[in-house]
């Protein structure tokens, strides 16, 4: 049987660039067309030497392809999918073009009106660990926000098991290929380098995705605390949350511990990417792969359950998990192409 033919849309940013090195080694799918504004007519190769063996050259315009990844910025990206939509082209968007249900949200948090709102809440949510059957019929998936992927995983068991209060603290770290390839003065080397800060404290963008897909989970009224950081490393997000345990629910000292720690074991027993660790993860431990790492436990003097939670933001928090929701989308075994360990040291 022929390989299905994959495209990128916008090869030149971060996220872009990371879906066409884990294609490159897919044997399942030929990555044949990818396009890219500020390049188009180079070789990509020429661009990006690390994939010269593609052989492919940047184009203006994505080429005839089964599946198309769209990393373009969010607004944009909504534009270029709607007419593949419409061409009954299976895309997964890696921006928030389609993430959010309601279409209030983007006007509010992205400042557009979103051109196509009747699709909003019938596209698949690309968690797998969540949505794996909506996901292998949809045919587009809003892959999900980096610090939304590692905080929704790091809570989800708990929230399912009812053992939370809906009062949850957020805590995460990000490396700066998060905030994408173009330049701009708060990524400067020097300002970056050796410095750690808290930014988006009045509310970044990822808060109404999260928020609704904990509420999905069951969590009610969820009030919750998001606050990103900055710190010098280029890949990996690490994050922290917090949460009031319900009274009742969950045994208090060790026994309360090991209850916490079969609940997730039990939850992510089926899952390819999701981990529950022994020990608190590392960013590390995810550099390249497309593992979340998840670290479970809770803290006795104050009744707080303590989650932690390790992903590499440019795989599991974009172009790895979009590969995961290509899999299930064509049928094919879900970790196909996804298999290598992180690179360590
Ligand atoms: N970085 C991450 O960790 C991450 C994780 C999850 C999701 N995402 C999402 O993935 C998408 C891409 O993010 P990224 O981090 O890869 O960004 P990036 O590295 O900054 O790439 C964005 C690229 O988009 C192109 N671009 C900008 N404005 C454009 C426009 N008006 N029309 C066409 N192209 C335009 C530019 O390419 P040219 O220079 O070629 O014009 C720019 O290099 C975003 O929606 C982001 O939210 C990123």
């Amino acid at each position: 049987m022929s390989k299905a033919k994959a495209g990128i849309i916008n090869v030149t940013g971060y996220a872009g660039v990371e879906l066409a090195r884990l294609l490159y080694q897919h044997p399942e799918v030929e990555l044949t067309s990818v396009t890219g504004r500020s390049a188009a007519g180079q070789k990509l190769g020429a661009v990006f030497p690390h994939l010269n063996r593609l052989g492919l050259t940047i184009e203006a315009a994505l080429g005839e392809v089964d599946i198309a990844f769209s990393a373009m910025p969010h607004k944009e990206s909504a534009g270029v999918i709607l007419p593949l939509v419409k061409k009954s082209i299976r895309v997964v968007d890696i921006s928030a073009d389609f993430r959010l249900n309601d279409a209030g949200d983007y006007p509010r948090w992205y400042d557009f009106d979103h051109p196509a709102p009747e699709l909003l809440g019938k596209v698949a949510y690309g968690l797998p660990e969540l949505y794996r059957e909506k996901i292998a019929k949809a045919q587009l998936v809003a892959n999900p926000g980096c610090y939304p992927t590692g905080a929704i995983l790091a809570l989800a068991p708990a929230i399912k098991a009812g053992i939370i209060e809906a009062d949850v603290i957020i805590d995460s770290k990000s490396g700066v290929s998060g905030t994408g390839r173009s330049l701009s003065l708060t990524t400067h080397y020097s300002e970056v380098n050796e410095d750690a800060t808290a930014y988006a404290l009045g509310g970044h963008r990822h808060l109404p995705e999260i928020t609704q897909e904990l509420k999905l989970l069951g969590l009610k009224e969820p009030s919750v605390t998001f606050v990103p950081h900055l710190i010098p490393m280029t890949r990996g997000i690490l994050t922290t949350v917090y949460a009031p345990l319900a009274a009742g629910k969950i045994a208090g000292g060790e026994k309360g511990k090991t209850e916490l720690r079969k609940l997730y074991l039990d939850f992510y027993q089926n899952e390819p990417f999701t981990e529950v660790t022994e020990s608190p993860p590392h960013t590390k431990h995810t550099w390249g792969n497309n593992f979340c790492l998840v670290y479970p436990t809770i803290d006795e003097r104050t009744g707080r359950l303590i989650v932690i939670s390790a992903i590499d933001n440019l795989v599991k928090g974009a172009a790895g998990q979009a590969i995961q929701n290509m899999n299930l989308m064509l049928g094919l075994p879900e970790t196909t192409g996804l298999e290598s360990p992180a690179i360590y040291p």
